[in-house]
């Protein structure tokens, strides 16, 4: 095993990596065990890779440094690219996630003000108070779907903030929709087949978009008739109105479904996965509702608690780290660059995996062991930037991580204040590698009521 070693470096050849099989290249060992194939990938060829797919040339960065230089600094050089985006467009469409250049530009700085820090703040009670609210039915001794309460309460969460609706009769439709979708988009037809090839998962995919979207553009319509709302639809809204540029109803309608989609999956994931690894360390558990305790007193937390909440701050980024929701980012290059001494050409893929690099020994002691308390400031100011990347970087760093964040430790804070949460015995936790790393199976949880 040698994560890290360099390889003699010559912009006239390729890093060295896998051979994949005739016409599927290497997509099925990926598929098989996407984690395995993307950890063994830097055990074995170092701080780069490159190998050839169905798809074209894939290149893979394992240094953080390579992966700042594409996502920071030589970002103008990449885009998504069309791997990534055409596992999205059947439902996010042409949403902030997945769209580039003018239309990316705009539809991001009309949207950003919802995410200023102020804005955000005001969030917070909200999301204690729905949690409470989503807790109250629990009783003393209940296994809990955690994954499915996770969602929906983030679901209800984003619904609320970004757009100012109760979703709850429609819960289930959205989240269905939006589950449906992202399994469908994990299958290896999806990725091997040509888009107009209607196979049984884009065929799903469709359906799920013509449920969610009656939804959408009812609360769309909704939201038309009452211009004094300040969500971020009427935002998109004003623009059409006061500005000449309009946004037409399906545009809108996409960065809808793109926010509650990226607004509540991955937090959902983050808090599934902090629940699993707190079962699995009852010493940090213990610290965690230690300082519960002392710092809140029994009242749900609040805004003003959060500072004073710094463990329960470490457990969150500990689980970021080890599970991070998002467990790679692919670009493509527009132009050619040289990474690491080799050139990257042209519509190759490009791919960074916070999995790999969250668990590389360079850079954490004891990487797969669960220890929030190795967060501390000399351990950050020490830490190569892009060793840490849960929520991206650059101009397309995650635009929702302050509010994914206080979510995160509100809602962390309100759950244990009030249950111990034990894992049903003999559940694991094996995950897909979709464009989030969802598991392949619930996570049962025992609710045990604190006294
Ligand atoms: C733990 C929670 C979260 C994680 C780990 C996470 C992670 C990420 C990552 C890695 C990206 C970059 C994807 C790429 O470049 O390919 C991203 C983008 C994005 N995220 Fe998040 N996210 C989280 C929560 C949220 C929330 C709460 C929202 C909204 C309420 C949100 C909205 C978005 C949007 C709209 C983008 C696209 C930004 C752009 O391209 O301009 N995310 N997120």
């Amino acid at each position: 095993m040698r994560f890290g070693t360099s390889t003699a470096a010559s912009s006239l050849e390729r890093p060295p990596g896998p051979n994949g099989l005739p016409v599927v290249g290497t997509q099925v060992s990926f598929l098989r065990d996407p984690y395995g194939f993307m950890t063994g990938i830097a055990q074995e060829y170092g701080d780069i890779a490159s190998w050839e797919d169905p798809g074209g040339l894939v290149y893979q960065l394992n240094h953080p440094e390579y992966i700042e230089q594409v996502l920071v600094g030589k970002n103008e050089y990449y885009i998504k690219g069309e791997q990534f985006q055409s596992i999205l467009r059947p439902v996010t469409g042409n949403g902030i996630l997945n769209s580039e250049g003018a239309v990316w530009r705009r539809n991001r700085h009309l949207i950003q003000p919802a995410f200023h820090p102020q804005r955000i703040q005001e969030y917070a009670t909200m999301m204690t108070e729905f949690t409470l609210e989503e807790i109250e039915p629990w009783s003393d001794g209940e296994i809990r779907p955690i994954h499915e309460d996770m969602s929906s309460l983030t679901l209800k969460i984003v619904a609320r903030a970004l757009f100012g609706v109760g979703i709850d009769d429609h819960v289930d439709t959205v989240g269905s929709a939006l589950e449906d979708f992202m399994l469908a988009s994990e299958t290896l037809s999806h990725y091997v087949l040509p888009p107009s090839v209607p196979t049984p998962s884009r065929r799903q995919i469709q359906r799920s978009r013509e449920r969610l979207d009656g939804l959408i553009y009812q609360i769309i319509d909704e939201r038309r008739a009452n211009p004094t709302d300040h969500g971020v639809i009427s935002k998109l809204l004003e623009v059409s109105e006061d500005e000449g540029e309009r946004l037409s109803d399906e545009q809108i309608r996409d960065e809808v479904v793109t926010l509650l989609l990226a607004g509540h999956e991955t937090t959902a994931l983050s808090l599934t996965f902090t629940a699993y690894l707190l079962s699995k360390n009852p010493a940090v558990e213990a610290k965690l509702v230690a300082e519960l305790e002392e710092e809140l007193d029994g009242e749900p937390p609040t805004m003003a608690d959060l500072a004073d909440l710094t463990y329960t701050e470490r457990v969150v980024k500990e689980s970021m780290r080890l599970y991070p929701p998002v467990p790679g980012i692919v670009r493509e290059p527009v132009k050619p660059d040289v990474v690491g001494g080799y050139e990257i050409p042209p519509g190759a893929t490009v791919r960074m995996h916070q999995w790999v690099v969250h668990r590389d020994p360079r850079w954490y002691d004891d990487p797969l062991a669960f220890e929030p308390d190795r967060w501390t400031d000399e351990m950050e100011a020490d830490l190569p930037k892009l060793a840490y990347f849960p929520f991206a970087a650059g101009p397309r760093r995650c635009i929702g991580d302050r509010f994914a964040m206080l979510e995160a430790r509100l809602l962390l804070a309100t759950i244990y204040q009030r249950y111990h949460l034990e894992l049903v015995p003999g559940t694991d936790l094996d995950l897909l590698a979709t464009i989030t790393a969802r598991p392949t199976h619930e996570i049962p949880m025992v609710a045990h009521e604190r006294a």
